[in-house]
């Protein structure tokens, strides 16, 4: 599904395009479904068609492996890409825990390539407004609570045993699967803290896959975050997927889901409002901050991901490996705390 709507992403035209992408092969575990994908999702390109990934790798035209495969496979995936030499930016969740992105990461630097996590929602404009409004303008004053919600629907018990969303052995768990965005919502808009946060969760289980969590993180300030996701409720376009509190106001960001981001309004304290710790929407003033979307929305992280490649960087401005590394840290802690863990561990 994602390698489907990322290659017909960055194929696409759209004003302030900086970088022509250009498809050069396609691997997959069959040379029919690559031969099918390309009819399909990159009529007009004219790639190399493999039936393993391995070929893939070892192409020399190839400058970057964009990897779409379950959460299971890309440690595998990454690994035999990177010793092949080849740059990759690899879906997210970037491992099924922080062993093996570590074990990622070292395998780049001494293969002196580039890698980085496809959390694509840091990417959009939208994100990175937010990001400066809220601790460099500090349009609400000082943050001290953040809500962030990631609800896909994907209801594994209504699956066949071999969905991703289902089979333990391909990753299958909401935390892994979108919680992971409910998490990077919650370090982005509590402002990057530099320290781990005390973590208490739960999780909830459904056929043996982890269907829905729920975290508190407390930093050593007081500053909270409480960050759920399930996969037993759907977003609605328009619904409020964030909130963040601060000193002087609030923020709602809209939005079907925490990867699709639409929209926030800030609401901050009216001048001369009654000086209290709490204000009511009455007090406040909202204003909203529309972002059109633009395809799918994997533009801007294509965009990013082509131009550090270009620039000779070994890590993404975005999303360098240290932030990967915390997110699947405060996973780890989540999924030890829930009661899950995956073959192998
Ligand atoms: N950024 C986003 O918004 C977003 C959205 C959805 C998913 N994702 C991420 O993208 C990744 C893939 O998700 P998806 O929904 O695209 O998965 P999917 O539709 O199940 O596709 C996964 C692909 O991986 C390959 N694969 C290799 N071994 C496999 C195995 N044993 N079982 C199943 N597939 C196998 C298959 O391709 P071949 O047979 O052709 O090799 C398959 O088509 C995950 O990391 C997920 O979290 C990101």
């Amino acid at each position: 599904m994602i390698s489907t709507w990322f290659v017909e992403d960055i194929l696409l035209e759209w004003e302030g395009k900086r970088v022509n992408h250009v498809i050069q092969a396609i691997g997959s575990s069959s040379t029919q479904k690559a031969q099918d994908f390309v009819k399909n999702n990159c009529p007009n390109q004219t790639p190399s068609v493999y039936g393993s990934y391995q070929e893939l790798y070892d192409d020399p035209e190839v400058d970057i492996a964009y990897i779409g495969t379950p959460h299971a496979f890309h440690h595998r995936d990454c690994l035999e890409a990177i010793n092949a030499g080849k740059n990759v930016l690899c879906e997210k969740s970037f491992t099924i825990n922080a062993k093996q992105a570590r074990e990622i990461f070292d395998a780049a630097r001494k293969k002196n390539v580039y890698v980085a996590e496809a959390m694509w929602v840091r990417h959009r404009p939208l994100y990175q407004e937010l990001s400066r409004l809220l601790h460099e303008q500090k349009i609400i004053g000082d943050v001290f609570r953040v809500f962030s919600d990631f609800a896909n629907g994907a209801d594994p018990a209504s699956l066949p045993a071999t969905s991703r969303h289902r089979d333990l052995s391909l990753g299958a768990g909401s935390l892994l699967d979108v919680g992971v965005y409910a998490l990077t919502w919650g370090r982005m808009a509590l402002g990057y803290q530099k320290e781990l946060p005390q973590i208490v969760a739960k999780q909830t289980h459904e056929v043996g896959v982890e269907i829905t969590t729920s975290a508190i993180l407390q930093y050593s300030s007081g500053r909270q975050g409480i960050c759920t996701c399930t996969s037993k409720a759907l977003g609605a376009p328009g619904e409020v997927f964030l909130v963040v509190h601060g000193t002087n106001g609030y923020v709602e960001v809209e939005g079907r889901a925490a990867s699709i981001p639409e929209s926030f309004t800030v609401w901050k304290k009216q001048e001369g409002a009654a000086d209290r710790a709490y204000f009511p929407r009455e007090a406040c003033e909202g204003k909203k901050y529309n972002f059109p979307q633009i395809g799918r929305g994997f533009v801007w992280e294509a965009e990013n991901t082509a131009l550090d490649i270009l620039e000779g960087r070994k890590e993404s401005r975005v999303m360098p490996w240290e932030e990967t590394l915390y997110i699947m840290d405060l996973m780890d802690e989540i999924r030890a705390q829930g009661g899950t863990s995956y073959p192998g561990e």
